[in-house]
């Protein structure tokens, strides 16, 4: 007698039924960009390195959110991209800032989608960092607390329900959990990205984002891409900091790190399909090498296979308005 794997497969409705892994759309999220506009909007304007996503003015977001809604999409991630930038990112807790603007304009008009802010200072600052620069180029740590802690109050007065941090500071979540608690926010929880990768799959994003840092590059805090036990040890200091969802990022090349930080931890678990990622498969699919829907659905299922929740994926929208999920 041999084992007949293949009596479980032999059709569709047994295959569902036995069927160990599904996606759920509760637990998708889509990321927008919100971009501050001098003068004139003309449209939401296509991102080169990403086809299918946008920048969209925060009346434009508000448009496009309405739709994406009407076919399903219930959280999204924001990303703000300021007119002006400066050394110290002063537009990413200014109270009419373009992310701020923004979330008191999609409360205001739908007020059930669930808003999500990334909490950084690259997208703000001229030299393309995520926190302070020093007298000699290097990033500063604790002078950059006080800042993202500004920032996640701000996102949270003008109306986000989850507050997300993509720094990479040491003890930031800490900072945060205070002044969110200190500030009548005590009920706004906090994502951390825990396990963040010195990535080269942010090319995309960062063209889209114009965050690109202006000179060295992330490693000095974000994570080596050979390290897997570092990764426990992030996720551990900011669930013990107080982050109520913890994040994996990139997702793909990384889905050996999802299941290390799932099997270690109980706190729900993100993970964020990331630019790169994306840019792969709408490449190879308009070249006609793949077919996009099949390698997506694929490439998202073995991301919760490999034990995240949620999933952060610039296909959301694609997904649900076909009627996939
Ligand atoms: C900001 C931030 C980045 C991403 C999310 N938040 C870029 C970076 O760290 O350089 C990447 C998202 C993506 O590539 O889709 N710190
Ligand atoms: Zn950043």
């Amino acid at each position: 007698m041999f084992h007949r794997g293949r009596r479980l497969r032999g059709a569709p409705h047994l295959r569902a039924m036995t069927r160990e892994t599904r996606l759920d759309r509760a637990q998708l999220i889509m990321p927008y960009f919100v971009e501050e506009r001098r003068g004139k909007s003309s449209g939401p304007a296509p991102i080169a390195t990403m086809p299918g996503q946008f920048r969209y003015s925060p009346d434009e977001l508000v448009k496009a959110l309405t739709r994406d809604t009407e076919h399903g999409v219930a959280a999204c991630l924001l990303f703000g991209i300021p007119a002006e930038k400066d050394p110290a990112g002063k537009g990413a807790y200014a109270g009419n800032g373009v992310v701020q603007t923004a979330l008191r304009k999609i409360k205001d008009k739908l007020p059930d989608i669930y808003l999500i802010t990334d909490v950084c200072l690259c997208e703000y600052t001229d030299h393309g960092h995520c926190g302070l620069v020093g007298a000699s180029g290097e990033v500063l740590n604790d002078e950059s607390l006080e800042l993202l802690a500004r920032v996640s109050l701000s996102h949270a007065e003008a109306g986000a329900d989850m507050i997300a941090p993509s720094d990479m500071m040491d003890g930031r979540i800490g900072v945060i959990r205070n002044a969110l608690d200190e500030n009548g926010f005590a009920s706004t929880p906090v994502m951390a990205y825990a396990v963040k990768y010195a990535s080269a799959y942010y090319g995309p994003f960062r063209e889209a984002a114009a965050s690109a840092p202006r000179f060295g590059d992330r490693k000095s805090y974000q994570m080596d891409p050979a390290n897997r036990l570092e990764a426990l040890r992030e996720a551990a200091a900011d669930i013990e900091e107080g982050a109520d969802v913890i994040m994996v990022k990139p997702a793909g090349p990384y889905l050996d790190v999802i299941r290390e930080v799932r099997d270690a931890f109980t706190a729900p678990l993100a993970a964020y399909q990331v630019s790169g990622e994306y840019a792969l498969i709408k490449s190879a699919a308009e070249l006609g090498r793949i077919d996009e829907t099949a390698v997506v659905m694929e490439s998202l299922l073995g991301i919760k296979r490999a034990g995240a929740d949620l999933i952060i994926t610039y296909f959301t929208r694609d997904l649900l308005c076909q009627g996939l999920l």
